[in-house]
């Protein structure tokens, strides 16, 4: 028996700005809505300069893949108006987290524009305003390659699974807080939902920092969704009790090949999907492929702090403490953690990867380098 009691949907739209640049009297600064603060409130976290922001992408503050990209470039040109070391500043903020291909890819982005301007004469000012200019057309093209995975995703569910009633199963967040627009898999969900075909959504919570429950849940109330939060273990039984038409997640990085690394858990979905016959897809831009990255295993995971597992702390608890040894304790003091950020699912195992320029599937190398040349040719 499963049940199927929802939390009540807030309704509501979010009032603030995932992330925004403004210009104070006082100089530059990149605002971000405080992704540690929700679901308890929308507080935003104002940066004036590189190290602030790289903290705030450190301790999630700001996070998703697509996302990532676009405070990477808005960071260079912060460095650059503000007049730090622009070099200086990419290499910081490209370092702070490594799976997410789309970190790195932004910050270059706005580097090359900062650099090349730089190279034609521009002074201090108009190669911060080159840079500035890049980060602002990356998060334009974002928001528009949304609206595209939309349509192709929910375009692939139509086909996959005719006839609607969907109840899809998603993980972590994808939605509008990692996006220029409304996300990657949640976008799909919430383009079938506004059709009247979601039937329920099923929200893993997402352990250890609880994207799932913090953030997706989150947006599901604003989206009026009917949404079911289950504990990741809980996955499982929802298969077997039949309950899963289909597993929708993001992507970190996906490899030449075709492995997506995603976030921790997701790997785990995809097998249980495949014994289950289910189709797990993946939505994510084709700026999160990463042709130089050969295959699955060539990915470099991320492995965040023992403390998140074994201590109840920010971002778990919103306004909680951060630092190792100021959370509730979950395990015995000196208790080892293991804590990989992202898993890797090999190709094989993903029914198919949605993107802007359409749907790659089967998924083999074939098929994402045919993907990476289309995308070029646009
Ligand atoms: O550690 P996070 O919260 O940055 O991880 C995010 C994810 O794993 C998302 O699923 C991924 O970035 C795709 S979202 C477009």
């Amino acid at each position: 028996m499963v049940d199927h009691d929802v939390f009540p949907a807030a309704g509501r739209p979010a009032s603030l700005p995932v992330v925004r640049w403004d210009e104070p009297p006082e100089g530059p600064v990149l605002v971000l809505l405080d992704q540690t603060r929700l679901p308890a409130e929308e507080a935003e976290l104002v940066c004036t300069d590189v190290p602030a922001l790289a903290e705030a992408v450190r301790v999630l503050a700001v996070r998703g893949a697509p996302l990532l990209g676009i405070v990477g470039a808005y960071g260079v040109a912060l460095a650059a108006a503000r007049g730090y070391d622009v070099e200086e500043a990419a290499v910081h903020l490209a370092g702070t987290r490594p799976t997410a291909v789309n970190l790195g890819r932004g910050v270059s982005l706005a580097l090359d524009a900062h650099r090349r301007a730089s190279a034609e004469g521009a002074g201090p000012r108009e190669a911060a305003a080159a840079a500035l200019r890049a980060a602002r057309e990356l998060h334009r093209q974002d928001a528009e390659a949304s609206a595209r995975m939309a349509e192709h995703g929910a375009a692939l569910l139509r086909e996959l699974l005719p006839g609607g009633g969907y109840r899809l199963l998603t993980h972590c967040n994808t939605g509008r807080l990692v996006s220029g627009g409304e996300g990657t898999a949640f976008a799909v969900v919430r383009n079938v939902h506004r059709a009247g075909e979601l039937r329920r959504l099923w929200v893993d919570e997402t352990r250890p920092l609880l994207q799932g429950s913090r953030l997706t849940a989150w947006e599901a109330a604003r989206n009026d969704m009917a949404y079911t939060l289950l504990p990741d273990a809980a996955a499982g039984s929802l298969f077997s009790a039949g309950e899963v038409d289909a597993v929708l997640v993001g992507a970190d990085r996906i490899a030449a090949d075709g492995s997506v690394a995603n976030k921790v858990g997701s790997y785990p979905l995809a097998v249980l999907a495949r014994y289950h016959h289910v189709p797990f897809i993946v939505v994510a831009p084709v700026t999160t492929v990463d042709a130089d990255t050969p295959d699955g295993g060539s990915i470099e995971v991320e492995h965040r702090p023992g403390h998140e597992v074994t201590e109840l702390s920010s971002p778990q608890v919103p306004g909680a403490g951060r630092e190792p040894g100021t959370g509730a304790a979950l395990a015995p003091l000196g208790t080892q953690a293991y804590n990989p950020a992202f898993d890797v699912t090999p190709p094989e195992l993903v029914t198919a990867i949605v993107t802007e320029h359409g749907v790659v599937s089967p998924v083999t190398g074939d098929a994402i380098r045919d993907l990476c040349s289309r995308s070029r040719q646009v």
